[in-house]
């Protein structure tokens, strides 16, 4: 394709970033999709990219402008679905990987969703709240033309939460003069929120942590774990399981990264960093530690939490634990996974062992729908159940076809999506 052309397309992974690393896992996977790998191609290129101009007047009366994308990726099996990133770094093709993720992600744990991911390219922690509330606002509007609750349905990613749900929400209902509380999810409970869906990513990583440690022997009691990235989902993982009795030894942020060989009081971290912004001088912690020292610490699980491409071929080598859950989107590149995987690491992947976020998004879409609302019990049980049997099927195609735990879960996710291409065929 790109070498017909003289200038690279937007397709084209002209350098290594999360887009190069998603196409890389499909290419690993083509082999194993039979006849449907005639369809791949799809799986390939975002169905729908947008891009926007965010203008907001700041509070000192300038004008500033952000750039804004909502990529949906496919929609073959249902409406895009996928979380709102606000990050100084993001770009066009982040946004396309993280959507796509999304797809095999949904896929694979069989939400009736396709994949779809949004961002604006700032840190949000140089605006104001009025500023945030702005650009949110104006960002939403911008994207609305191809939102909604039967069509796309936004969610929080890194730097958005609550109330950013709930502002997009508000500016969709008033674009459309009717409330629609089923066009984001991740909102407040007030607004028509999930019990338990601030808590589903981490919970779901504590889940099929568990279901990995069970198959590796590991006692989940007085396990040594490492945590990068302490937001809402590494914060939960490591609440849940500190709670389970392990021992979280390690934590690494934005800012900096604590350490205790006997484990961390988490509860006390947590409230240290709701306080602060970040782990960065917390009293309980016995060392810092600096460089790349955080990937060498001794533990049994890893927990990446934070960004893409943060496990390479430069720190795989380190790494002590037996079993990494990633807990963020794309954290391990394709040379790291063969690395890991000849060392005998078992690296639970991404569209696994985060879906729970999604999983609990779709339990508040379909509350919202019927207007009946469950309670947290029941939340947490289905959660739990769709966690466990998507690790497992998961698991037995590893076992059948000796592949990775990705490839197996890219073998689940990518055949559900073709097959519906397939049996919907091509329009027109
Ligand atoms: N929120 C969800 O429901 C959800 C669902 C699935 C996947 N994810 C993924 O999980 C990851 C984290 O998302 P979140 O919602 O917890 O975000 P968050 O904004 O709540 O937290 C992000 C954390 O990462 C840390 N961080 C940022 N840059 C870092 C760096 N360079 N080095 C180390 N730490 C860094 C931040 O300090 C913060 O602790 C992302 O990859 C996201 O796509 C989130």
């Amino acid at each position: 394709m790109s070498t017909q052309h003289q200038i690279p397309s937007y397709l084209t992974p002209h350098e290594v970033g999360p887009w190069a690393v998603y196409l890389e896992q499909i290419d690993r996977v083509t082999p194993y999709l039979g006849s449907l790998s005639r369809w791949v191609e799809t799986l390939k290129r975002p169905k729908r990219i947008l891009v926007v101009d965010v203008p907001i007047e700041r509070d000192d009366g300038s004008i500033a402008h952000f750039e804004g994308y909502r990529v949906q990726h496919n929609t073959s099996r249902g409406p895009g679905k996928g979380g709102v990133r606000f990050h100084q770094d993001v770009t066009l093709s982040e946004v396309m990987a993280l959507s796509a993720w999304m797809t095999i992600k949904n896929s694979a744990v069989n939400v009736p969703y396709g994949g779809a991911k949004g961002g604006i390219r700032v840190d949000p922690k140089t605006l104001s709240r009025g500023e945030l509330m702005r650009m949110t606002r104006r960002y939403t509007s911008e994207i609305g033309i191809i939102i909604g609750p039967d069509k796309d349905i936004p969610a929080p990613d890194v730097n958005t939460n609550e109330q950013t749900m709930a502002w997009m929400m508000d500016t969709y209902s008033m674009n459309e003069g009717r409330t629609a509380t089923g066009v984001v999810t991740g909102k407040p409970i007030s607004l028509g929120g999930s019990l338990g869906r601030r808590e589903a990513t981490g919970r779901g990583v504590y889940v099929v942590g568990c279901e990995a440690a069970a198959k590796r022997g590991l006692q989940i009691e007085g396990a040594k774990i490492a945590v990068q990235g302490f937001g809402n989902v590494g914060g939960i993982a490591a609440r849940l399981f500190a709670e389970a009795g392990a021992k979280v030894v390690a934590v690494q942020d934005h800012l900096s990264s604590v350490y205790h060989p006997n484990g961390l009081d988490v509860n006390q971290l947590l409230a240290h960093v709701a306080e602060t912004g970040s782990v960065a001088g917390f009293p309980g912690s016995e060392a810092v530690l600096v460089g790349d020292d955080f990937w060498g610490v001794d533990c049994d699980i890893l927990i990446p939490a934070a960004l893409e491409q943060q496990i390479t071929e430069k720190n795989a080598h380190k790494i002590r634990a037996s079993i990494i859950l990633e807990g963020a989107n794309g954290p391990t590149t394709p040379k790291a996974d063969d690395i890991l995987r000849d060392r005998g690491v078992l690296v639970v992947p991404d569209v696994i062992a985060n879906a729970g976020g999604v999983t609990v998004s779709y339990f508040e879409w379909v509350q919202d729908f019927s207007s009946y609302f469950w309670s947290e019990d029941e939340i947490n049980q289905r959660l739990t159940r769709i966690m466990k049997e998507a690790f497992s099927s998961v698991w037995h195609i590893t076992e059948e076809k000796n592949v990775s735990l990705r490839t197996a879960a890219f073998i689940v996710g990518c055949s559900r999506v073709l097959q519906a291409r397939e049996v919907r065929g091509l329009y027109p």
